[in-house]
């Protein structure tokens, strides 16, 4: 099948299904709700839905860890639901593409409950080890959501099974061509049902170095540096490409932990021997901590803008970039790299600060009105399994402080409709908390103001349909030491787009790059009214200007 690269021109919005809308008033969001909400995602100009996982699952990890390929989960609406939303996507031309999980199952899936028995041809789906002598685990790895080893004992089998996330994800033997057959017949599935893609949910990590060896250079995420990028994924994921995906015109999204542009291109791309389409890399999240979350550092715009040029810069006339700014891994933009104080100004300079790069936009749920981080009062409200088992040793005040910070699940709290009851979400008691901020941030009130942040998402993305040069322009950063502002263009033969921000909380004045004579350009864009249009413009909290020269 010939690929028309589709994904190029359109913008993503991310769906985690629990948190976005309740359509049948059980207080869960659902697929009804989604249905609900089609008209407003076309008003909003987005072209294609990633929806995390809506398959059959126990929801230990929310999804993440699937007990049945092949159905979706009765809480979201089950497979008629689905239907109903593909094709009303599909008449809407919004695309459709699920969340791939295969690294590993649920414990609960048919496939674990047969292999712990040994019943063929399951005996060897995962990855079962005995016990080492005097009873020691079989390596040194650890589990990113336990706290402890990625090994559980299981006393049906007697062996150990490797679950790199949660006990109850069990992570399976990519080895094994069995296996490799169940990931083809599932894509394949779900590519005949008419979905338009996958995002590869920890794809990485899939092949495991023979024998299993120690980590032997971190101190903490042992076994990362062994697992991440093993040593057949190529060879898996090219099976799965030239057997399957190449059959459709259709597009892969691989989460790629730690990876840069160069192992980037080793599976991105155009030519032969490329077997995926985009990668979500982690640089981008890592501006303020270091690898994750839970280690914060201060922000720092220059390593921000380091990740985004290199990305930019490397892959240019070689591979597509997939751009993002949030989704449910991580806390909330404005609460991060802008600022409670400024909310609108700042979610406004974000947005257009990563729009206007190449590539794929994807938009996470509530990032259009500008939503922030979640607040509890106690740590026994978190409910992500990640967050529970971080740093239990902490007293409660100093671990609520990282929580607040670090947690996932302030980007999991139900979207913000209205002020009114659970925030417009649910008519019945909403499954997770509703954000206090819902009374002054959500999407009634910014429909009524041609101001809003969310209108400021609608014109941004217009203008990035109507600008042919932000999809094929070259990339050009200007005063990249600044600790201030993030400056660069995008150019060819014809136009020039130069985007400004701001990273200050406070006027700061900006000398415009010799290049561009401001009074030259049209003002495109921008969140504030008055502009100066000199060699050295005064910059107010958070601004953004966007010029285009013709
Ligand atoms: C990915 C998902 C995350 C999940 C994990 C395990 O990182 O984005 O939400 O918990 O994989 O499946
Ligand atoms: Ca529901």
């Amino acid at each position: 099948m010939e690929r028309t690269h589709w994904y190029k021109d359109r913008v993503f919005y991310q769906i985690w299904p629990r948190s976005f809308k309740d359509g049948n008033g059980d207080g869960m969001g659902d697929l009804y709700g989604v249905l609900e909400k089609l008209d407003y995602l076309k008003s909003l100009g987005i072209g294609g839905i990633w929806f995390s996982p809506l398959y059959v699952s126990p929801g230990v990890d929310c999804g993440y860890d699937i007990s049945d390929y092949y159905h979706i989960a009765p809480e979201f609406g089950g497979d008629e639901a689905f239907d109903a939303v593909l094709k009303a996507a599909h008449e809407r031309d919004i695309k459709v593409i699920m969340d791939f999980v295969v690294n590993h199952t649920s414990t609960e899936c048919e496939w674990f409950q047969k292999s712990r028995k040994r019943i063929e041809p399951y005996t060897d789906y995962y990855i079962w080890r005995p016990a080492k002598p005097g009873g020691k685990l079989p390596n040194n790895w650890d589990s990113e959501f336990e706290g402890d080893s990625a090994w559980e004992w299981d006393e049906e089998r007697g062996e150990y099974y490797l679950h790199i996330f949660a006990i109850k994800q069990a992570d399976l033997n990519m080895d094994n061509p069995l296996v490799r057959e169940e990931v083809k017949k599932i894509l394949r599935y779900w590519l005949d049902k008419g979905v338009d893609g996958f995002r590869e949910d920890v794809i990485t990590y899939i092949s495991k170095p023979e024998g299993l060896p120690d980590e032997r250079l971190l101190p903490v995420h042992k076994g990362v540096t062994q697992y991440n990028m093993g040593p057949h994924l190529h060879e898996y994921l090219e099976e799965f490409k030239t057997e399957v995906l190449d059959d459709y015109d259709q597009v892969t999204i691989a989460e790629a932990t730690l990876i840069k542009p160069k192992k980037a291109l080793s599976l991105i791309g155009y030519g032969p021997g490329k077997v995926l389409d985009m990668v979500i890399c982690f640089e981008y999240e890592c501006a303020d901590c270091l690898f994750t979350d839970y280690i914060p550092l201060p922000f720092s715009l220059r390593k921000m803008k380091r990740a985004f040029r290199s990305w930019q810069e490397k892959l240019y006339g070689k591979a597509w970039n997939m751009l993002y700014i949030e989704n449910h891994d991580h806390p909330r933009m404005v609460s991060r790299y802008g600022s409670e104080k400024f909310q609108k100004e700042s979610a406004k300079m974000l947005c257009a600060m990563y729009m206007f790069l190449q590539g794929t936009p994807f938009v996470y749920q509530g990032q259009e009105i500008g939503m922030i981080n979640w607040h509890p009062e106690s740590a026994d409200m978190y409910e992500d399994v990640q967050t529970r088992n971080h740093r239990t040793h902490l007293s409660e005040k100093r671990r609520l402080r990282l929580l607040w910070r670090a947690s996932r699940d302030s980007a999991r709290t139900p979207v913000q409709w209205t002020a009114g009851k659970n925030a417009g979400f649910s008519e019945a008691e909403p499954w997770f908390y509703v954000n206090e901020r819902a009374k002054d941030i959500n999407v009634e009130d910014q429909e009524k103001d041609p101001d809003s942040v969310l209108n400021f998402y609608r014109k941004v993305i217009d203008l990035r349909s109507s600008l042919p040069v932000i999809k094929e322009g070259r990339y050009t950063e200007y005063m990249k030491h600044s600790g201030s502002f993030y400056v660069y263009s995008r150019d060819d033969e014809y136009q020039s787009v130069l985007v400004m921000c701001s990273f200050k909380g406070h006027n700061k004045n900006l000398k415009v790059p010799k290049k561009f004579d401001l009074s030259k350009g049209e003002l495109i864009l921008s969140n504030y009214d008055a502009e100066d249009r000199g060699p050295v413009v005064k910059m107010r909290p958070y601004e953004i200007r966007v010029y285009l020269f013709e």
